[in-house]
């Protein structure tokens, strides 16, 4: 989830914020960057991701080497969904990073983390951006998935009720797991362009595993210094699209305010668990 730093654009940002990619800029180094991270990547996730982000990854040309060119991939993502990639320096206001999914345009820093940060980084880069959430927007489902967030988003600001919602898209769209062939894949952005997220999301005994709920989604708090103590699984991107966009969120933001936050490692009684967590790793007993 992006935040809010500045109201104006920064100098050299258009008054949407976005800026060129300015492809041509890019060293060396970094084209070697995003290659070493793509083949890292790409392999860990045979087996792992699910099958629409690794069509995506395939239909979209992500396996040639380099830096993607943003305007090149938007002609291929436009070609597929209508959705469009765009660079901006950073951090952008809510708003702004809502009316551009409302306009199927997602965000993307153009930037590449350093060598010596391949592992870990704490502001998204375009490997993050590009790799971790353009795949799924190449899915039809996916794609008016995230449209209608950025169209709710904007609703939600109006309710106060933004970090709420916000935790829907870190649970799903950064960090949600999916069934699919009678066991679980990942199709979290912030999982998939991680190394160690994305084994650990799937086959550490530490995380709970609970199936997706949106009421109970919506009221658990989340780590951001850490991997999660929690993932919620959906059945399919179908599901999920029925659950919020066929859903009035005004009663729910009116119920969510009389119910209290869930902390992150919590299971309750009425959840539908899938696997119950260990939670060694937040107790600091496993490092890796
Ligand atoms: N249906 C939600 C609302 O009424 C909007 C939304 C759609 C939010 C999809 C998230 C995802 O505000
Ligand atoms: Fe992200």
């Amino acid at each position: 989830m992006e935040s809010h730093i500045h109201e104006t654009p920064p100098e050299g940002a258009a008054a949407d914020w976005t800026i060129p990619q300015d492809w041509s800029a890019y060293t060396a180094q970094d084209h070697a960057t995003w290659d070493r991270l793509f083949a890292r990547q790409s392999a860990q996730l045979q087996g792992r991701g699910c099958a629409a982000f690794l069509h995506g990854l395939d239909v979209l040309r992500l396996s040639r080497p380099g830096i993607p060119d943003f305007e090149e991939l938007s002609a291929r993502l436009m070609a597929l969904t209508g959705w469009q990639v765009v660079a901006v320096p950073g951090l952008v206001p809510d708003a702004v990073f809502f009316d551009h999914l409302a306009n199927r345009r997602f965000v993307a820093g153009n930037f590449i983390r350093r060598p010596d940060q391949l592992d870990y980084l704490q502001e998204p880069d375009v490997f993050h951006d590009v790799f971790g959430h353009v795949p799924l927007l190449a899915d039809p489902v996916y794609a008016d998935y995230m449209q209608a967030y950025g169209q709710g988003g904007l609703r939600s600001l109006a309710f106060g009720a933004l970090h709420k919602l916000a935790r829907l898209y870190w649970y799903t769209v950064e960090f949600g797991l999916i069934e699919e062939d009678g066991g679980l894949r990942l199709f979290g952005a912030g999982i998939v362009s991680s190394h160690g997220e994305s084994e650990f999301a799937l086959d550490d005994p530490s995380p709970n595993r609970i199936a997706f709920d949106l009421m109970r989604v919506m009221r658990t708090n989340y780590r951001i210094d850490d991997y999660q103590q929690s993932y919620f699984v959906i059945p399919s991107f179908e599901s999920l699209l029925r659950a919020t966009v066929e859903t009035d969120f005004a009663p729910v933001y009116a119920a969510l305010e009389t119910l209290d936050d869930i902390a992150p490692d919590a299971v309750l009684p009425q959840d539908r668990l899938l696997t119950r967590g260990t939670q060694l790793r937040a107790r600091g007993e496993v490092r890796q």
